[in-house]
């Protein structure tokens, strides 16, 4: 039996902006294909959603909820805030979470050119027409070779800003706590910070300062949108859905990224990493630690903290404020009960997600685990 005194750093409350977290464990963003083909979310996800703040998670941040009838929609079945029917669809979830006691965050989503089912358009954009790398992810329903985006306008950039703060507003709407700008991942705001994908000769592209500039727009955008008493937050990593070994350039790069974020009017700042501990470039500190030191606002740390000696050791250390869990928490949602009370840990199968990663898949998985279970 674990002593429970020795995890109770991960039990206290912490203050996100202007709500405040019941302890230091959330669920991270995972996108699970399983709404309507019109993106409404169902009474099977308000379940799925639900039972992570009954295990005991103080927050749950939702998959990336696609932002407009354009061109952000990621994937067939991505539940969206695109618009008014879709947010009141939120309204049970986001009730059915709070009522289990979590604080619940919708991550806003622009898929950009890594776009693989979009009923909105044929055709996908990014910053510049470049092929993304890699191949569509097939349990997200995707198959072969990404399509070869067209640059964006202004004008496009424009609409996708406004996709943005519209969904942000939307989201207050609904009852969320709060919302994540998906600047992480590979995904829209993301080929904007990258060199190599982003192109740009104009104030969008060049050095580091205008493969911001988006980020600085949309965080702007959203903050006029929702008003100063909301949690606003940003997911930033190295790596990408279609190319895990991206990396930064290097630890400059990373200080200009979390002061020029982090200086931004959010309220954290969530980055993820493999394995969240490890240096971020080699030796010296890990991503969350450089978020914390030059972002200046709280960090919640991702990558592989399912096992409570690493998620802790961040906490403790000051690495992170909050640590947020992704197949932990699909493994169990009750990981953190069974971590307070010193209850075993279930590992995490990745049948659960293959061939889809939608939630009839991970019934399916669960029944015949059950079936399987002697006694
Ligand atoms: C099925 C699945 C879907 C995911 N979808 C998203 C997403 O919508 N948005 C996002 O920012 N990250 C997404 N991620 C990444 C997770 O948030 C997390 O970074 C990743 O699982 C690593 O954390 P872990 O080691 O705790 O699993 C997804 C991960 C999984 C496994």
């Amino acid at each position: 039996m674990r002593d429970n005194a020795q995890v109770a750093s991960l039990f206290e409350p912490v203050a996100l902006g202007p709500s405040t977290l019941p302890n230091r464990l959330a669920v991270a963003p995972m996108t699970r294909v399983s709404a309507t083909a019109d993106g409404l979310p169902t009474a099977r996800m308000a379940d799925y959603y639900a039972q992570f703040a009954h295990g005991g998670f103080g927050l749950v941040i939702t998959e990336g909820l696609y932002t407009d009838e354009a061109y952000s929609q990621g994937y067939l079945c991505q539940p969206g805030l695109a618009n008014a029917v879709q947010r009141d669809a939120w309204r049970p979830i986001v009730a059915g979470v709070q009522a289990g006691g979590g604080r619940v965050i919708a991550q806003l989503m622009h898929a950009g050119a890594l776009s693989q089912g979009n009923p909105h358009r044929t055709g996908t954009i990014g910053p510049s027409a470049v092929r993304p790398k890699g191949s569509q992810m097939t349990f997200y329903r995707g198959s072969g070779d990404y399509a070869v985006p067209a640059a964006m306008t202004q004008q496009d950039i424009d609409a996708a800003v406004a996709g943005f703060a519209q969904a942000a507003a939307r989201a207050r709407e609904a009852g969320f706590d709060g919302v994540e700008i998906h600047g992480a991942n590979g995904y829209l705001l993301d080929q904007f910070l990258s060199e190599g994908i982003n192109l740009r000769e104009d104030r969008y592209g060049g050095g580091i300062e205008g493969r911001l500039r988006l980020f600085v727009d949309v965080v702007d955008a959203v903050r006029a949108a929702v008003g100063e008493d909301y949690v606003v937050g940003v997911r930033l990593s190295q790596a990408k859905v279609n190319d895990f070994t991206h990396r930064w350039d290097g630890e400059d790069e990373a200080v200009t990224i979390f002061r020029t974020v982090g200086g931004l009017d959010v309220d954290y700042l969530h980055v993820t990493e493999y394995e969240a501990w490890q240096p971020a470039f080699g030796t010296g500190p890990s991503l969350a630690a450089l978020a914390k030191r030059h972002g200046g606002k709280p960090v919640l740390a991702n990558g592989s903290l399912h096992d409570p000696a690493q998620a802790l050791g961040m906490v403790e250390r000051g690495e992170a404020d909050v640590v947020s869990l992704g197949r932990g928490a699909l493994a169990q949602a009750d990981w953190p009960q069974r971590v307070r009370s010193g209850a075993p840990l279930a590992p995490f199968d990745p049948a659960i997600l293959s061939p889809l990663a939608d939630l009839e898949n991970a019934d399916r998985w669960r029944a015949q685990a059950d079936y399987l279970r002697p006694g």
